[in-house]
């Protein structure tokens, strides 16, 4: 089993999702610990209703620092060392990681990102898609590389924008997508299907295609 460490700052439906598809045995994976930049954050309750190690990593100590974010991700990287830790997921984690997470897990770390990368990296996202005017938005679940939302994608889920969409009834049904996609991405690794060459992940065996539209 691949043992997950789950990074998640806030609500965690879509750790909630990865530990649904865990439990179902759609997923040949566990949790070997989630940990949160937020005590609060109901990713870490979550976690423990599952049974998995949850653990909350307050960035304070390490503020002020010149090399405060490097020092932080120092840290996790013990946390996620200590729990053997294979791929990390970053799931909601609003913190962006450096080259010190970033190169002792390449290619085994993935983002999910509301948006159909490369087109709106960042924040807020989904209003800024209807903003542009776009027809189509989506999900996208990704490798992580140190330029932020930049890493070669695995998986995207397509969502066409309704009329009278706003920020919140598109980000509701993006999310829908990606609690579908990130397990199977997780999956697809799992199964050692996915190989990374230079920008592209290619997807070993024919017939699952790496972009959908629903
Ligand atoms: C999700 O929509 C995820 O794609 C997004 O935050 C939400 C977290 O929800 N991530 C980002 O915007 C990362 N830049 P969750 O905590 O319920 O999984």
């Amino acid at each position: 089993l691949v043992r997950l460490g789950v990074l998640a700052s806030g609500r965690g439906s879509n750790l909630q999702a990865i530990i649904e598809a865990i439990e179902q045995r759609a997923l040949s994976a566990e949790i070997a610990v989630v940990l949160s930049n937020k005590q609060e954050a109901l990713a870490l309750e979550r976690a423990r209703k599952h049974g998995a190690p949850a653990v909350w990593l307050d960035p304070k100590p390490f503020a002020g620092r010149p090399d405060s974010r490097e020092a932080y991700d120092r840290a996790v990287h013990e946390v996620l060392q200590k729990h053997e830790v294979d791929l990390v997921l970053l799931a909601g984690y609003m913190k962006i990681v450096t080259a010190v997470l970033v190169s002792a897990y390449e290619n085994r770390m993935m983002n999910i990102h509301p948006s159909l990368l490369p087109s709106f990296p960042g924040l807020d996202v989904q209003k800024k898609a209807i903003e542009h005017g776009c027809k189509i938005a989506g999900c996208t679940v990704h490798f992580v590389t140190e330029g932020v939302d930049e890493g070669p994608i695995i998986i995207q889920a397509a969502v066409p924008i309704a009329e009278g969409d706003t920020a919140e009834t598109l980000a509701a049904r993006i999310l829908e997508h990606e609690h579908r996609i990130y397990p199977r991405a997780i999956q697809l690794y799992a199964e050692g299907r996915l190989r990374v060459e230079g920008r592209r992940v290619v997807v070993a065996e024919a017939g699952t295609p790496a972009i959908g539209f629903h």
